[in-house]
Parts: C-alpha cells; structure tokens; sequence
C-alpha cells in the first residue's frame, strides 16, 4: 500500500508537465485580462516555471486541468495565479538620481510653496512591489523635511497588484544584506536589527512606517483615491504593458496628478506619444506644466 501510494507521488512529481500551444496562449490571454501584462514566447520557460508550483501545490497533474480550474472559478484562483506570474525585482534607493532630485529641487521648492498647498504633501509609489521603493522615499522626504515636518501633513501611498509583495511590505522585516549599500547614517537612524531568529534581518522604523500606506490595487482598475499627488512613481511596471495600455495609464496620471506634479518612470521607460504633455525636467522625471 504505502510503496504505491510513494510510487504514485513519485511518478507525478518527476513526470514532466508539458505545456501545450493552446494552454500557453489561453494563460497569456489570463495574464492580460488580469494584470494587462503581456507575454511573449520568450517568457514561456519562466511561465512554466512559476505555475507548475501552483500545479503541484493544488494536487493537479497538468496544464490542462489547471486552465480548466482557471476558466471555473477565475476569482478564487486569480490572486494566487497573478503573485505567481509577477517580477517583483526592486531594491532600497534603485534609481538614485530620482531621490537626488526629490532633495535638491523637488522637495525644497514644494517647502517653499507650503502654504498655497495647504503645508500637504502627497506620494504615490504605484508598482511598490515588496516596499523598499516606498521607504526609500520615506527617508528622503523624512531627511528633506525634518525642520519643519511637525507643520505638515505628509502621506505615501504604496499600492501594487500583487498582495505577496504588500504583505511583506507592511512587515518593514528584510534581510540585513538588503540595505548594506544605505548610507550608515540612513541605516542607524531607520532600521533596527533584529535578535535570536531574527538576527539576520532589520526592521524599518515606526516613523517610516507610520507615514506609508500599503494598499492592493491593480493599475488597470479604477483608482479610488482623488488625490491630487505631488509626485508619482511608476518605476519598471509600464514596461509589461503594451502601448495601448501604457497611455491609457499616463492619460490617468496625468489627471491625477496636481498642476506641477512630477511622475517619475523607470531607467528603460518613455512616456511615447504622451511626452508633450509633460516637461521633461531629468533623467526619466516628468513635470506636468503648471
Ligand atoms: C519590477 S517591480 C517594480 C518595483 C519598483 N517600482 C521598482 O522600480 O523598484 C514591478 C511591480 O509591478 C507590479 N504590477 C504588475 N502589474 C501590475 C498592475 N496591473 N497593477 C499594479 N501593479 C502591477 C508587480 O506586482 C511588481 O511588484
């Protein structure tokens, strides 16, 4: 009895699932309804890769029977499927000039006009994945604005689709390895290094986090926060989107978006046909016109 049930197990487990044509493309067709990223054949061996763990983790045998679980309950499987099929790569202070420039331009000159905005400071980081960028901005506008934060009413909104990579961004726990390249004076002040089992990890601070909050929200939805923000960050997400989507997004941001906001993308993004509504003021960093 127990030598076949481990003979069973066995066979399924190093059996190869294959994937077919029709299965990749109906996943693909998933993957965009849901996320509005695309897929190319060129992602076919990650997309294997990511899914046959939901496979196994649901006792299935193959591909077939997981597009049939996907096409009779799309709700219940859909959050598992998208934080399966997401890249999620991110790190504290990625893209260093656009926090140079938050500090040396952006957020002096949003001081200075303190009091026709109402001394409130607005953020969105939008694809936030698992929270460094957030923190990251954080610490500058925590640094920038120290000397007068008391008077102002300062709020960081991170959202992403995937609710792995939130979780974890709430937690504020990472691996100590994470931020080695953080100035010492940053890490001192807004880290804390964890003890016993922990001690490999630090924990982000209660003043950083108090300011950010975490929020599940897929771009492709309707937005329920008004705003308007100063400064928007929409860094290494748009790149999975097609053109159609990627100025439906920046036509959305840009409403959103206050009179002399600045949206910041990622090192490998455009705005495309979009970029004459904006100014370009640096490197990948775009002011909407006053
Ligand atoms: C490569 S990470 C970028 C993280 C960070 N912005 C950075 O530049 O370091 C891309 C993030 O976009 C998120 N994402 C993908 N599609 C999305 C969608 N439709 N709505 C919201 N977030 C999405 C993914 O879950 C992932 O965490």
């Amino acid at each position: 009895m127990t030598n076949a049930r481990t003979n069973v197990r066995t066979k399924k487990r190093d059996n190869a699932i294959s994937l077919s044509n029709a299965e990749f493309s109906f996943i693909c067709a998933f993957v965009y309804d849901s996320t509005g990223i695309v897929l190319n054949e060129g992602k076919r061996e990650m997309l294997y890769r990511r899914l046959t763990r939901i496979i196994r983790e649901r006792n299935l045998d193959n591909f077939s029977s997981y597009c049939d679980l996907l096409k009779s309950q799309p709700d219940k499987e859909r959050d598992f499927f998208i934080n399966a099929i997401t890249t999620n790569l991110t790190s504290f202070f990625r893209e260093q000039h656009h926090f140079d420039y938050m500090t040396e331009h952006e957020l002096p000159r949003i001081i200075k006009n303190g009091a026709a905005n109402g001394k409130k400071l607005r953020i969105w980081s939008s694809a936030s994945s698992t929270g460094e960028e957030p923190y990251s901005i954080a610490m500058t506008v925590y640094e920038a604005m120290k000397a007068v934060s008391t008077q102002w009413n300062i709020k960081l909104l991170a959202t992403d689709i995937d609710s792995d990579v939130l979780a974890k961004g709430k937690s504020g726990i990472y691996e100590a390895k994470r931020i080695e390249d953080i100035p010492t004076k940053l890490k001192d002040k807004f880290f804390k290094q964890g003890s016993g089992s922990n001690k490999n990890n630090v924990k982000v601070s209660q003043e950083l986090q108090s300011l950010i909050t975490f929020k599940q929200l897929n771009l492709l939805h309707e937005w329920p926060m008004k705003g308007p923000f100063d400064i928007i960050f929409c860094r290494n997400v748009i790149i999975y989107f097609d053109k159609k989507t990627q100025q439906e997004l920046f036509e959305r941001y840009y409403e959103i978006l206050k009179p002399g906001g600045l949206l910041m993308l990622g090192h490998s993004e455009n705005l495309g046909q979009y970029q004459k509504y904006f100014e370009n003021v640096g490197r990948t960093i775009f002011r909407k016109p006053l």
